[in-house]
């Protein structure tokens, strides 16, 4: 059955390519017109310091609104620790395949290592194998999908974990106040020790038919937050903005950062989780490392006070364990979020 086969060997056995990999309606996905959009870039630095300028909290907002995702610049983390973190990433899925599947997932969980997980028959699978792990709430891991090899892999992800949620908490503290609203107000909702905390290290190997194959269907993320570290020299992820494609240009050391849609839901809609793919590449392969930061489990989330209004309504229900929906509205081509809207 194809889905059990990781893509790494459909490759390298040069298989056939399976039927059930082809989006048959596709025009071609490398011909995506060259855009003169871009994404926006916002400066940390500026922005989470304890006395942030209008200019930078305007320039948040606007990037939040009007596109839900952005490339982050001086974000304090340096540079050598980046690499540290994408070598280990590296290092494992080079492991031999017999190594790397002894963290297989299960047939039907999402944690562990593997490909696309089929969900229905007419599912279209996405040219990727990935290792997908709870890092947060810490008492949750489950440290047998955790690669032993290489040696600093758990080190590096635990500290790069403590990292990553601190920024998260960071961010929505400025989201908060770039709409004018009470600073923890997003915080209160999906910050603190039980936030829920996924990372997925993405693999995209060479791909023999980038015009039909997409190494991730449209989709926007379940999450409220995720912050990706995306590869170093290989581009392939673009963002659907207004009437088309715009791609995500490597900005050294940068993380792209977009909203999921636990924020559209809190910020009542005034901030949009953005849809997103990523396409393939017949030559290079590429490698992504995602952190999906998401309420607790026992949360309810819904639209903060502030955001609703006469003029304004309630857009959407309330809801808790949002990311269980997810998978399965995401497998059949469907936005989750649809299935909330009042
Ligand atoms: C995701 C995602 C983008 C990438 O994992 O949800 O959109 O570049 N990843 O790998
Ligand atoms: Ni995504």
């Amino acid at each position: 059955m194809a889905g059990s086969q990781t893509v790494e060997e459909l490759f390298m056995n040069n298989e056939e390519l399976p039927e059930n990999y082809i989006h048959k309606d596709s025009k071609g996905f490398m011909d995506a017109s060259p855009s003169s959009m871009e994404i926006p870039v916002i400066d940390l630095g500026l922005l989470i310091s304890s006395s942030p300028t209008v200019e930078e909290l305007e320039k948040f907002r606007a990037a939040l609104s009007s596109w839900g995702c952005f490339q982050a610049i001086n974000h304090g983390m340096t540079d050598s620790f980046l690499d540290e973190v994408q070598e280990v990433s590296k290092q494992f899925f080079a492991l031999p395949m017999e190594e790397k599947k002894k963290y297989s997932r299960t047939e039907n969980a999402i944690e562990g290592y593997g490909s696309d997980m089929v969900l229905s028959e007419d599912q279209i699978l996405d040219w990727t194998d990935r290792l997908y792990l709870l890092v947060n709430p810490q008492d949750q891991r489950k440290l047998e999908f955790w690669p032993k090899n290489p040696e600093n892999f758990r080190e590096i992800l635990a500290e790069y974990t403590i990292k990553l949620k601190q920024m998260n908490e960071a961010l929505l503290r400025a989201m908060a106040r770039s709409l004018n609203l009470k600073d923890d107000c997003f915080v209160n909702q999906c910050g603190g020790e039980q936030t829920v905390m996924f990372t997925r290290f993405n693999l995209y190997p060479p791909c023999p038919r980038p015009d039909c194959v997409l190494g991730l269907k449209p989709h926007a993320d379940g999450s409220a937050m995720t912050i990706l570290l995306p590869d170093r020299e290989v581009e392939g992820l673009q963002f659907w903005k207004d009437v088309q494609w715009v791609r995500v240009p490597i900005i050294p050391h940068a993380f792209l950062i977009n909203v999921g849609d636990q924020m559209e839901i809190m910020s009542n809609g005034l901030i949009k989780s953005p849809v997103h793919r990523v396409i393939t590449n017949s030559e290079r392969e590429r490698m992504s490392l995602a952190m999906f930061c998401a309420p607790g489990s026992d949360k309810e989330i819904g639209p903060v006070e502030g955001l609703i209004t006469e003029a304004r309504p309630r857009l959407y229900k309330t809801v808790k364990n949002y990311v269980d929906s997810y998978f399965q509205y995401f497998q059949k081509g469907l936005r989750p979020i649809d299935a909330v809207k009042i």
